[in-house]
C-alpha cells in the first residue's frame, strides 16, 4: 500500500486529542491545522535540492536548495480548507487549486460542484489536502481531475484513512503516495471512519 502512516509523537497525541467526542469547534480546527503542518513536512521530505553558492556574510557559501519544484495544494471542499494554512505555513509561495466535492450520504459518491485549478499544471507537484479518505470515491476523483488538466506529481495527505479508500486510490492510481496520521479499522455501514473523528467538515466549520 502507498501509504505514510506518521508515527511522530507529537502526530499521534495530537490525533489522540482530536479523537474527543466533546471536542469543541475552536480545538478540533487548532489541532487539525497543526497536524497539517506536521504532516506536510513528512509529505515534502523527499523534494529534490539541488546544490546552490550564495553570498554568505564571509563570502561565497555552497547551500542547498529546493530544485525548482513548483507547487500548487488542492484543498477538497470543503474539509481540506481546515488544512490550507498549516501546510502554506511551509511552502507559502505554493499555488493553490480547488476541488468541491460533496459525498453523497445514501450513494457515497463524490458530486462535484467547484473546481479552479492554477493553469500549469503539468510542471506543479500537487498536494491534495482532505482531512477524511473513507471509501476513496473523492480523492480517486480529485486525482482524475488532476491528471486530466496534465498533473504529472501528485501526493495526497489526509488525517485519518480507511483501509477501504486506501486500496481504491491505490489500484485507480498507483503513483499517487497517500500521507496519514493514521490507518483506523475500516468503514461503518454509513461510510463512515472507525474509529476516525465522525464528519470532520462539520467538526471544522461548526454546523453539526
Ligand atoms: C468528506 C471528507 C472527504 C470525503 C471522504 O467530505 O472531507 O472529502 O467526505 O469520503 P470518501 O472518501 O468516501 O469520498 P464531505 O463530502 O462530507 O464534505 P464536506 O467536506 O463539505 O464536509
Ligand atoms: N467524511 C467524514 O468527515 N468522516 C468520515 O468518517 C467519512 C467521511
Amino acid at each position: 500500500m502507498h501509504i505514510h502512516v506518521v508515527n511522530h509523537p507529537l502526530v499521534q497525541h495530537k490525533l489522540s486529542l482530536l479523537r474527543a467526542a466533546e471536542i469543541s469547534t475552536n480545538k478540533f480546527r487548532m489541532l487539525t491545522d497543526e497536524l497539517a503542518r506536521l504532516l506536510a513536512y513528512e509529505a515534502t521530505r523527499d523534494l529534490p535540492l539541488e546544490p546552490v553558492t550564495i553570498d554568505g556574510w564571509c563570502g561565497p557559501v555552497d547551500v542547498q536548495q529546493i530544485k525548482g519544484k513548483k507547487m500548487t495544494v488542492v484543498p477538497i471542499l470543503r474539509a481540506g480548507i481546515g488544512m490550507l494554512n498549516g501546510v502554506l505555513d511551509l511552502v507559502p509561495s505554493a499555488k493553490i487549486s480547488v476541488v468541491g466535492l460533496a459525498r453523497n450520504e445514501e450513494t457515497l459518491q463524490p458530486e462535484p460542484y467547484f473546481e479552479k485549478f492554477v493553469g500549469d499544471l503539468d510542471d506543479r507537484l500537487a498536494l491534495i489536502i482532505d482531512p477524511m479518505l473513507a471509501t476513496g470515491g473523492s480523492l480517486v476523483a480529485t486525482i482524475d481531475m488532476l491528471k486530466r488538466k496534465g498533473c504529472k506529481e501528485i501526493k495526497a495527505i489526509v488525517m485519518v484513512a480507511a483501509p477501504e479508500g486506501v486500496k481504491l486510490v491505490n489500484e485507480a492510481h498507483p503513483d499517487v503516495q497517500i500521507y496519514a496520521a493514521s490507518l483506523d479499522s475500516h468503514l461503518n455501514e454509513h461510510g463512515y471512519i472507525i474509529p476516525g473523528l465522525g464528519d470532520a467538515g462539520d467538526k471544522i466549520f461548526g454546523t453539526r
